[in-house]
C-alpha cells in the first residue's frame, strides 16, 4: 500500500482520495466516527440542512427492496442554526487534517436556499455547500426545484449570489433529460455537480394493501440503482465540462473504479455506509488495491477513462 496517488480534484476541491460519503446517510460524522478515523475518507456531506429544525416523515420511513433501500425521511434535521452551533464545529478537526467537509442545503422556497446557503456560507466550518433540489421526499420541497431547467437556472443562480464557497448542484435522476438539467445548472454558476440522488419509487404490503412507507412513495438507493448513476455520470460528463461527483449503489472499490472511468472525478458512499458502518474505508482500500493490481499510479488516471 502506498505506493500509488489517490489524490484528485473536484474543481476547486483538493481530495486525499475521490471518496466522500453521502448526504443523510452519514449523520454529522459522529456515529460513524466510533468507528474509523473519518481522516481516511476525501470528503463528509453532512446531512441535509434548512432554516428551521424538522422533524421529517412519520415512520415507516425505510422500505428494503432486492439490493436496495427505498426511504422517505423527509429532511430530518437540527435547522441550520443549530448545525452550525452544535455540528459543524466538531468536524473541523478532520478539515485540518485535509478531508473536506460539505454542507447539504434544502429548502422549501428559493428565500429558504438562499438563506441557508448564506449561513453555512459565512460560517466558515464548510469547504462547500451541496445544493440538494433533488430530494423526492418532501411534498413542495426539494425535487420540485430540480425537475424543470428553468426552474434549475433560477434556484442555482439566486443560491450563486450568496454562496462564497464552491457551490455542488446536485441532481435528480427524476428527469427525462439529465443532461439538459446539468448544463443549466452549469450555467447558472455551479461549480460541481453531483448524481444522482434517489429514484422514486413505490413499496406495497400485499396483505394490508396499503403502502409500506407512510409518505407513499420513497426514494430508491443502493446497489440497484447503479446501473442508473452510471448511465446519468456518463451521459452529463459528455454534455458539460463540469467536474462530477458520482454517487449510486457503490458498495466496493471497483464501484469506484467503475464512476471514475463513467467520468466523475470523485466517487459519493450512501446506502452502502448503512449496510456496514466500514464500507466508505472498504472501498478507498479497494480503490487503492485496484490501482496497485493493475499497475495503474494514480486515480485521477482513472477519470473518463470508458473506451466505448
Ligand atoms: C436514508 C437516506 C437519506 C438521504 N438524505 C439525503 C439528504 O438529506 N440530502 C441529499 O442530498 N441526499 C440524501 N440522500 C441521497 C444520498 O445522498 C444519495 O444521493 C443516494 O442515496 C444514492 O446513493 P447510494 O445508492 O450510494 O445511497 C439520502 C439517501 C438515503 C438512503
Amino acid at each position: 500500500m502506498g505506493k500509488v496517488d489517490l489524490r484528485v480534484g473536484l474543481g476547486p476541491l483538493k481530495l486525499k482520495n475521490p471518496i466522500l460519503t453521502m448526504s443523510g446517510t452519514f449523520g454529522f460524522g459522529q456515529e460513524y466516527g466510533r468507528y474509523y478515523d473519518l481522516a481516511i475518507l476525501g470528503g463528509v456531506i453532512v446531512k441535509a440542512m434548512t432554516a428551521e429544525p424538522r422533524l421529517g416523515n412519520p415512520p415507516p420511513r425505510i422500505a428494503e427492496t432486492p439490493s436496495g433501500i427505498l426511504n422517505a425521511i423527509g429532511l430530518q434535521n437540527p435547522g441550520v442554526d443549530a448545525a452550525i452551533a452544535e455540528e459543524l464545529p466538531l468536524l473541523q478537526d478532520l478539515r485540518r487534517r485535509g478531508t473536506v467537509v460539505i454542507g447539504n442545503v434544502s429548502g422549501y422556497s428559493f428565500a429558504e436556499y438562499t438563506l441557508v446557503t448564506d449561513k453555512l456560507s459565512q460560517s466558515g466550518l464548510v469547504d462547500a455547500v451541496e445544493l440538494n433540489i433533488s430530494c423526492p421526499n418532501v411534498k413542495g420541497g426539494g425535487l420540485a426545484f430540480g425537475t424543470h431547467p428553468d426552474t434549475v437556472y433560477k434556484v442555482v443562480s439566486a443560491v450563486r449570489e450568496v454562496c462564497e464557497v464552491p457551490l455542488i448542484v446536485k441532481l435528480s435522476p427524476n428527469v427525462t433529460d439529465i443532461a439538459e438539467i446539468a448544463r443549466r445548472a452549469v450555467e447558472a454558476g455551479a461549480d460541481i455537480l453531483s448524481l444522482i440522488n434517489t429514484i422514486t419509487g413505490l413499496a406495497i404490503d400485499a396483505k394490508t394493501r396499503r403502502p409500506i412507507l407512510s409518505n407513499v412513495t420513497g426514494g430508491l438507493s443502493g446497489p440497484a440503482v447503479k446501473p442508473v448513476a452510471l448511465r446519468m455520470v456518463h451521459e452529463v460528463a459528455q454534455a458539460v465540462n463540469t467536474p462530477i461527483l458520482g454517487i449510486g449503489g457503490a458498495t466496493t472499490g471497483i464501484d469506484a473504479v467503475e464512476f471514475l472511468l463513467a467520468g466523475a472525478s470523485a466517487v459519493g458512499v450512501g446506502t452502502a455506509n448503512l449496510m456496514d458502518p466500514l464500507a466508505a474505508v472498504k472501498i478507498v482500500q479497494g480503490l487503492e488495491q485496484f490501482l496497485l493490481d493493475q499497475k495503474i499510479a494514480s486515480a485521477a488516471e482513472l477519470i473518463g477513462g470508458l473506451i466505448i
